[in-house]
């Protein structure tokens, strides 16, 4: 795409000011508060760094801020530290150490509360099963499971003892876990029987099972006996976490890691078939989640945290997991869906456990006003004092029925913007001290260099839509794509020069606010999850079936976006409603059923150019059901245009 394509359709309605009640007990109250702080930490970051970590456990002290070796970043080199030792041991010297860690509710209505010591306890048993099952320092470890509270304590766990963790989505199919055991070289996995989604048990260790048959280089599989469903165990492979748990000790002391320690690998979809893990480190994205937690939701100690995102998601990592307890927070896990048994399950949720702060994402919010009004106005909603989005660009009408319906006109919004790759939250407004505009992600965070700026890398004046980059590197920036680090430094440093290159496309107004327009790759946002069309693509062509598949996006009033597959069949195959149904299921298997198309349309050819390439932007067009406006002197032939165009009618 061209940087003159990008143009952005979010209008400026009114600002909106944070209440007087708000500022009282805000970390930040006023715009001159932030802008000093962000100018020191620009400006002077060692003093702004040095200041923040000592808010933080070590134990040994960095010697030197950070290195930049573009496009490798170090932070808080010759530090020792370890994040579950931040996020739990930090705590049990106050009185914090009976304060509820976690407030879990299960699916079918199960609760529990693990204080900071429950968590604590359990943390450092599961840590001893690890190391009873031969894991150490540097190994891999796939986490495959529901949300329930043990999701979060094998994170920790493998944190505390220094093993990486890759989380796989429940959601995702067994071919993706193969993938990425694959990619990985994960020598355990850890997972339940089952989870529960819309009263159903999805069959998580079925997956497993699968995927072993043909994945290679796993031990050992640790099972958590969440649903009772009957499960097959492979003798001396696969074992209960109830049994292992209840062998060994709850004594395990922290690994003193290394700052650039290898924490976790989170796949994620990128413009090629295969997902890139994102490698985060230690000390860097301990920083990083710490401080946006403190400042973003201006966590308090009497606050009730709910960030609503899986933990098998970055959100779900950074904001559920490590940011909250790292600043000591309560933070509330919920297994099920936002459904289920009704549409009012979260602002029953809220009002059962007082939630203060809410953290969801623009296409929940967007169900949330089909369903109707009715459903919040149910329950009393008096806790809430901030509300937060993330994932995707907020319509301002989605923002309004946000501040009106859920936060009665009384909590400020923060709407974050950031990416799996910068490991915590980049631009924003922090929510006492400054103004928001709908529609609009706000300023940058403490540490953070953005610009819009054009293929040359020049900085574009206010309101010219270019590509969104980051001029110096920041603590939690991704560390490399694991295993391809030519990958990382061609798609994250080799489009524009030496700067940290999005994907994204923007503007900043005249006030230096940043207006994401979305994604400028062949990478979809469909109901806040990324969806590479390239994974898609070829989920698609390896059905006996299909010739040739491209996949775009197409404007959702839902979803944000919704995904359209043109396919081309091989000879003789005929074109049918079942077919479409077929190759529907057929995503789900390979990739998982958040990648299915949401649209199948069969034609006899793709519109291509001389080279041989298919031009997605005339099928954009076609798909989102407008005119083709856009040059086609390139199209190879143009008949193919008239016919998709005829398809579609
Ligand atoms: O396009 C941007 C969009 O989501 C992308 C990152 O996706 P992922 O790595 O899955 O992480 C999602 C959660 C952090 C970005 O490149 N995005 C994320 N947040 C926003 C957003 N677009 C607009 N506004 C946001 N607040």
């Amino acid at each position: 795409m061209s940087q003159t394509d990008i143009v952005s359709l979010q209008k400026e309605g009114k600002k909106f000011k944070p209440s007087a009640a708000f500022i009282k007990h805000a970390h930040l109250k006023s715009a001159a508060a932030y802008k000093k702080l962000h100018t020191e930490s620009i400006k002077q970051p060692q003093k702004f760094w040095t200041r923040v970590s000592k808010e933080l456990h070590w134990f040994k002290p960095w010697t030197k801020l950070h290195e930049w070796r573009e496009p490798f970043a170090k932070w808080f080199i010759g530090g020792q530290t370890n994040v579950a030792y931040n996020c739990l041991d930090r705590h049990l010297t106050s009185w914090r150490r009976n304060k509820a860690a976690i407030i879990f509710e299960g699916e079918p209505g199960d609760e529990r509360v693990l204080t900071y010591t429950d968590l604590h306890r359990e943390v450092c048993r599961f840590a001893n099963v690890l190391k009873a099952h031969g894991i150490k320092a540097g190994d891999r470890i796939m986490i495959y499971m529901p949300m329930v509270p043990e999701a979060a304590i094998a994170m920790l766990a493998c944190a505390r003892i220094g093993a990486t963790h890759t989380v796989v989505f429940g959601g995702f199919s067994a071919q993706s876990i193969i993938d990425r055991l694959q990619d990985s070289q994960a020598k355990m996995v850890i997972t339940a029987d089952g989870g529960y989604r819309r009263g159903a048990v999805v069959a998580l260790k079925r997956n497993v099972d699968d995927a072993l048959k043909q994945a290679t280089g796993v031990e050992h599989v640790i099972v958590l006996k969440r649903t009772g469903t009957e499960v097959a165990m492979q003798e001396g492979r696969d074992h209960w976490w109830h049994e292992e748990t209840a062998k060994v000790s709850a004594v395990c002391p922290a690994a003193k890691l290394d700052s650039e320690h290898p924490l976790f690998i989170l796949y994620t979809s990128g413009s090629t078939g295969k997902p890139k893990g994102v490698l985060h480190t230690t000390a860097g994205y301990l920083a990083g989640t710490y401080l946006t937690t403190k400042y973003v939701f201006d966590i308090k100690d009497e606050d009730t945290f709910w960030c609503t995102a899986d933990v098998g998601w970055v959100t779900g990592h950074s904001y559920t997991v490590y940011g909250a307890l790292a600043n000591g927070a309560t933070t509330v896990m919920y297994e099920g869906a936002p459904n289920w048994p009704e549409p009012d399950r979260f602002w029953r949720i809220i009002a059962k456990y007082k939630v203060t702060i809410l953290y969801t994402a623009p296409t929940a919010i967007r169900a949330f006003m089909r369903w109707g009004d009715q459903w919040p106005k149910k329950h009393d909603l008096a806790s809430l004092r901030l509300l937060g989005t993330v994932g995707e660009p907020i319509n301002p009408e989605a923002w309004l029925w946000y501040h009106e319906h859920i936060g009665q006109k009384r909590c400020p919004i923060v709407d974050t913007w950031w990416q799996t790759e910068t490991g915590s939250i980049m631009i924003t407004t922090l929510p006492g001290a400054c103004f928001t505009k709908p529609g609009s992600a706000g300023l940058p965070f403490f540490g953070i260099d953005p610009a819009v700026v054009n293929k040359e890398g020049s900085e574009l004046p206010a309101n010219v839509g270019g590509f969104l980059v980051v001029r110096k590197p920041w603590p939690s920036i991704m560390r490399t794509i694991h295993g391809d680090p030519e990958r990382f430094k061609r798609q994250y440093f080799g489009e524009i020069p030496n700067v940290y290159f999005t994907g994204d496309g923007c503007r900043r107004d005249k006030d230096g606010y940043f207006w994401i327009v979305g994604r400028i790759d062949d990478v979809l946002n469909v109901a806040g999850h990324r969806i590479g069309t390239a994974e898609v693509e070829s989920a698609l062509v390896s059905n006996q079936k299909v010739a040739e598949a491209a996949c775009v996006g197409r404007p959702d009033s839902l979803k944000g976006q919704a995904l359209v597959a043109f396919v081309t069949l091989k000879s003789g195959i005929t074109a049918t409603p079942e077919l479409k149904e077929e190759l529907r299921a057929h995503v789900g298997v390979q990739i998982g059923p958040i990648a299915k198309p949401d649209d199948i349309r069969f034609t006899a050819a793709l519109p291509k150019t001389r080279s041989g390439k298919i031009m997605r932007r005339l099928l954009k067009e076609i798909a989102g059901g407008g005119d083709v406006k856009g040059d086609t002197t390139t199209l190879e032939d143009l008949s193919v245009l008239v016919q998709l165009k005829a398809d579609e009618e």
